[in-house]
């Protein structure tokens, strides 16, 4: 009898071996431990066994059964292990796939103002600020505005200055010859034509002229007008204004100088020159750098546009954009203006 218990012993062995699951394992412990099992029933038999024998095969029985009970805890506890394994595995997956809601979102990157866009916005509001009203012109503009009604004649020596596109005339109908404006200044006429004083505009706008291209030159390139008018205006008036525009602009880093200068549609003409206390680069030290024409606006311009004579006042200027924006921003070529280099314009 024993011994086929020891022959138990080494099937549930065996068996159990191959056990590849938790529900194959209690299959084996109902089979091989369970009240039905062979080793149940052996006890169960056992009364019927004289007093030493039934010790000795008591024994023996006890041994089988611990063994049996070992192979189960032992089994056991290897699926219990693997059972904590998976578990850390599938929180880390967990973790893997957790989706933080309070984490910042991924940036994603802004297109940027072009610089000129920048210069105009800030020099638009500190002007905006000082009460003047934003006015826009066309970039086709015709000769007579251009530089008939500016005291520029067709024989005068400064129409050279400004070297013109002129545009094909679309008929011999066509009575003023059309350009791309070389300057704002025509929106001065315009405006006076249609307003009476007293005023204060500025004429943000683009210019174009036919020149050769070098760091400093660009056939097109952007102007502030600017035009103030009024009973009592006087040049004291522009250099409190552009000292106040220029210092907040250059953040009071700049020097300014207003200098003799000659243009037809004012009198007198002036220039305006800045120098950078702490020259951000070399080219620009201890250098004046002109920035602006101005001037009182010549009385002719008020007869042109039909103002009452001698009532009126006025100083005008006119701003280079992309001068100001190289100087602020240390830019040694205006070509890179409309390059649409992406690593230029990245940088602002
Ligand atoms: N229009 C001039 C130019 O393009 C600049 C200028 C000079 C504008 C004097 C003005 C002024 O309003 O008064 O060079």
């Amino acid at each position: 009898m024993v011994w086929e218990l020891f022959n138990l012993l080494k099937t549930a062995e065996e068996e159990i071996s191959s056990v590849q699951n938790e529900k194959d394992l209690e299959n084996w412990r109902i089979k091989y431990l369970g009240r039905k099992s062979p080793l149940s029933l052996f006890f169960k038999e056992l009364k019927n066994f004289s007093p030493s024998e039934k010790k000795e095969l008591g024994e023996k029985a006890n041994e089988i059964r611990k063994k049996l009970v070992d192979l189960y805890e032992k089994k056991k506890n290897e699926f219990q292990a693997e059972n904590n394994l998976n578990f850390s595995l599938a929180k880390k997956d967990k973790k893997a796939n957790f989706f933080d809601i309070t984490q910042p979102g991924k940036r994603i990157p802004l297109s940027h103002l072009h610089p000129l866009t920048l210069v105009f916005n800030e020099l638009t509001n500190l002007f905006g600020n000082l009460g003047f009203q934003i006015v826009e012109g066309l970039d086709i503009e015709t000769e007579y505005y251009n530089f008939d009604a500016l005291r520029i004649p067709e024989d005068h020596p400064a129409r050279e200055m400004w070297d013109t596109f002129w545009l094909a005339p679309k008929d011999k109908k066509q009575k003023s010859k059309l350009l791309l404006r070389t300057h704002t200044s025509p929106m001065q006429i315009r405006f006076m034509e249609k307003h009476q004083p007293p005023f204060r505009i500025i004429v943000p706008g683009r210019c174009f002229r036919y020149e050769a291209t070098d760091f400093s030159h660009e056939i097109q390139f952007h102007q502030i007008e600017g035009l103030v008018v009024d009973e009592n205006v006087s040049l004291a008036n522009f250099k409190s204004i552009v000292n106040n525009i220029l210092m907040t602009f250059f953040r009071k880093n700049i020097e300014i100088r207003f200098r003799n200068s000659y243009f037809p549609f004012v009198s007198p003409g002036i220039e305006v020159d800045i120098k950078f206390k702490e020259a951000k680069s070399s080219v620009y030290k201890n250098k004046w750098l002109e920035i602006m024409g101005a001037g009182m606006v010549h009385p002719e311009l008020f007869q042109n546009v039909g103002y009452e004579k001698n009532q009126w006042q006025g100083f005008a200027f006119g701003l280079g954009v992309e001068r100001l924006t190289m100087l602020k921003y240390n830019i040694p070529d205006i070509r890179l203006f409309f390059s649409s280099d992406i690593r230029f314009l990245k940088q602002f």
